[in-house]
């Protein structure tokens, strides 16, 4: 292990002491510059400044606002901006924001090498980025995932609405687990699907060198491109 990475509140220190004492870094997930901070206190190496459009437990504030803020309130320790980030270009907005690397979950859940349920990479493939909603219903807090039936009834006026974590997901675990067994009939509709608003650009399976590459060809060409954009006087001081 070379990386502990946690969210949703900073770790506990004797676990940052244990993660250092065995030469361990340790990342975590914000979603405002005052976590960066409190992380930071905490002992934390690096950074995530993740946004709202992010797959999962996520904030309101969208990776192109929150990443340059965090960039700045913790400077000069190490920022990855995650949160709508799964081509070379998205990259090389997120580097231009200040960030020094990118951290990306939602890409991943179609590649060929994935073991997501089938059900749902269906559902993956066929959604548009306005499909996805945050909703408490998966574990009590907000969490980016798919709009589906079971979302949708957790929101219904006569829904009586969740708990807070952990007890939402206590509520919902065995139901989820049959959910999963059965998600080759109806049931797969209702399965959560947590992922960000690049799941509409999401399309076919390619596999994860496919990705790799794609990413880091598209991001070579896109700051060549930007950097051939400049006037030469400007490039000359
Ligand atoms: C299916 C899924 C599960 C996730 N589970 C966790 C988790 O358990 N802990 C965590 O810190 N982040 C989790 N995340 C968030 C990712 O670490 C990452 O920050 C996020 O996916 C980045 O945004 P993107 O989805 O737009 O790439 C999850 C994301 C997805 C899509």
């Amino acid at each position: 292990v070379k990386l502990l990475v946690n969210a949703l509140g900073p770790p506990p220190p004797d676990v940052v002491q244990q993660a250092h004492d065995h030469g361990v870094l340790v990342a975590a997930l914000v979603g405002a510059p005052d976590q960066a901070r409190k992380q930071r206190e905490a002992g934390v190496d690096i950074i995530v400044a993740q946004g709202t459009e992010a797959g999962g437990h996520t904030g309101d504030v969208a990776t192109m606002v929150l990443t340059p803020q965090c960039v700045e309130a913790v400077a000069p320790a190490p920022v990855l901006a995650a949160g709508g980030i799964a081509t070379g270009r998205q990259m090389a907005a997120a580097l231009a924001l200040g960030a020094d690397g990118v951290w990306t979950g939602s890409v991943w859940l179609t590649v060929k090498e994935a073991d997501t349920n089938p059900a749902v990479v269906e559902r993956l493939l066929a959604a548009g980025s306005r499909d996805t909603v945050r909703s408490r219903s998966m574990t009590g807090k907000p969490a980016r995932q798919l709009r589906s039936p079971w979302t949708e009834a957790w929101e219904a006026p006569d829904s009586p609405g969740t708990l807070p974590m952990p007890l939402q997901y206590m509520l919902i675990a065995e139901a989820q687990t049959r959910m999963h067994r059965y998600a080759d009939g109806p049931a797969g509709q209702l399965v959560p699907a947590p992922v960000g608003q690049v799941v509409g650009m999401m399309r076919g399976r390619p596999s994860v060198r496919d990705v790799i590459y794609g990413m880091v060809e598209e991001y070579v060409a896109t700051v060549s491109g930007l950097a051939a954009s400049l006037p030469e006087t400007a490039e000359a001081n």
